[in-house]
């Protein structure tokens, strides 16, 4: 089949603007947009830039805007678009330091901050620490984040709020929350319990409608919401007696 490839360009160091760029491909055989996009590279012009790595839904880093709709390059088949014209633009929000590539720190500066990793207690046991499957089931929807920055490019609140730690970052929040291993004091929540944190979220849930691995990161915000309102109902009712 023909296609025609749309893509935006920009270098910043020569151009005042973004611009979109033609290429016709024809390919015989069933081709991800990855492999597109690296066939016009190696046969007709070598200076488009765009990151990937795994090639197979796992790193996130081939994350972009497909006809509209953002997604892993890797992982979307040419002919699922059905469409001969196939437009290709780098993640929004985030700025463009070459073509489809974008600086990222703005997400990653915000995922740092909520300290993505377990904090545990120092484990004797040989076995390590075992998890009840369905506390595992509980957080396992968040688990599959890739960190591919689609719903943070996403989330018009993200875009116009730079205090706002944005949905992977509050997603994954909870999912160590929930996390019987995790040990973080309560206290440690207070941090997100602001508008740069679970309040300044709109729940219009354009970050559920952008995650290519169905993380659903809202429903993270909106478990961390109910989480903080509970305790703030404990705490007056301690308070009170
Ligand atoms: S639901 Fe919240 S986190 Fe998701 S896109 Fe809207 S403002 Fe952003
Ligand atoms: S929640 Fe989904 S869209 Fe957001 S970073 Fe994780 S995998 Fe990507
Ligand atoms: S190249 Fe790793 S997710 Fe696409």
């Amino acid at each position: 089949m023909d296609y025609i490839f749309r893509i935006l360009r920009f270098d910043p160091k020569k151009d005042q603007d973004p611009y979109f760029q033609d290429f016709s491909y024809e390919s015989e055989e069933k081709k991800s947009v990855l492999e597109a996009l690296m066939d016009i590279r190696n046969d007709q012009d070598s200076t488009i830039s765009f990151r990937y790595s795994c090639r197979e839904a796992i790193c996130g880093s081939c994350a972009i805007v497909i006809n509209g709709n953002f997604d892993l390059a890797c992982r979307t088949d040419l002919e699922s678009l059905r469409s001969p014209l196939v437009v290709i633009e780098p993640l929004p929000n985030l700025e463009i330091q070459k073509d489809l590539v974008v600086d990222m720190d703005p997400f990653w500066e915000a995922l740092q901050k909520i300290e993505p990793y377990l904090h545990s207690e120092k484990i004797e046991s040989s076995q390590g620490h075992l998890v009840d499957d369905r506390d595992m089931d509980r957080i396992f929807q968040f688990v599959n984040c890739i960190m591919c920055g689609c719903c943070y490019a996403a989330c018009p609140v993200a875009s116009r709020d730079e205090r706002y730690l944005g949905p992977a970052a509050l997603a994954k929040l909870y999912r160590f929350v929930r996390d019987p291993r995790d040990i973080r004091p309560f206290a440690d929540l207070s941090r997100v319990n602001t508008e740069g944190g679970v309040w300044g979220c709109d729940t219009i849930f354009e970050c559920n409608k952008a995650c290519p691995k169905d993380v659903r990161p809202a429903d993270g915000i909106v478990a961390l919401r109910k989480k903080l309102v509970i305790e703030k109902i404990k705490r007056l009712f301690r308070l009170g007696r």
